[in-house]
């Protein structure tokens, strides 16, 4: 099997305020040390990439900052959006595109997540592109028939010499903050159909180094199982992102799998 360092990222959605943020941020960090073997990342509300990018590069932090969505257009009349040269300027690293919570709550399209896609990789910023069923597509047996879908319109832009900073997450809608997780069997045959999609695209030496996180309800309790599924790269993280207290067990179950 290809070594892929696990990668384990919190998404504080609209949680926090500007103390709160900072003070998560330290947390991760001091809870987290020096540690190796698995790429630890954060991303707060944009009002507070600022303050949290500030606190993470005093502390001399290699957790990764990262923005929960982002504009395609570089500048111009976007009432109410935010562009990517915003947020290198404040030293964003990574940025989420298509979270289930954009695409379902929010309306985004395949075609407008796949031009974010491409807008961050051309931007030299990682991205992590969201994929997952609903609960209806799931008992209609369609979970990867649309998973496909919006890999294949989350990649139509990608060069394969992007694809480095390119991390899937495998998110279940079903399994968002509901606390019912997939199972890691379940969790495991979607990752392994993912990675195919990637692999007719792309081949299968990129599909082999691409990394495939799950979110969706994982939890200390949790972690370990569905990390320990070969397919299974890390994971995107909601609620328990947003203690130090539950997000360090999930970061120590990604080091202890490989
Ligand atoms: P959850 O959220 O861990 O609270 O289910 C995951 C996500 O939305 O990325």
């Amino acid at each position: 099997m290809p070594s892929r360092t696990p990668i384990v990222v919190g998404n504080w959605k609209m949680t926090q305020d500007k103390a709160s943020a900072v003070a998560l941020a330290v947390g991760v960090h001091q809870a987290w040390g020096a540690g190796s073997g698995v790429e630890v990342g954060v991303c707060p509300a944009f009002v507070h990439l600022d303050a949290v990018g500030a606190a993470l590069r005093q502390a001399g932090s290699r957790v990764i900052l990262g923005a929960q969505d982002v504009w395609t257009d570089p500048n111009g009349a976007f009432t109410g959006e935010v562009s990517l040269s915003m947020l290198t300027d404040l030293g964003v690293q990574l940025v989420l595109c298509g979270h289930s919570e954009r695409r379902h709550v929010i309306g985004e399209s395949d075609e407008l997540v796949g031009k974010k896609v491409s807008a961050v990789l051309n931007a030299g910023l990682r991205a992590i592109l969201c994929c997952g069923e609903t609960l209806s597509e799931r008992e209609a047996g369609q979970t990867d028939r649309v998973n496909e879908r919006q890999v294949r319109a989350g990649l139509a832009g990608v060069k394969a010499d992007q694809l480095d900073r390119l991390v899937i997450a495998y998110e279940p809608v079903w399994a968002i903050g509901t606390g019912r997780n997939a199972t890691p069997g379940d969790a495991q045959a979607a990752h392994v159909r993912i990675r195919a999609v990637v692999a007719s695209l792309f081949g299968d030496a990129a599909a082999g180094a691409m990394r495939i996180q799950y979110g969706g309800s994982m939890k200390p309790d949790n972690a370990r199982a569905l990390i320990d599924q070969p397919d299974v790269d890390g994971g995107l993280i909601g609620g328990a992102a947003l203690k130090a207290e539950t997000f360090l067990p999930i970061v120590q179950a990604a080091v202890g799998s490989r």
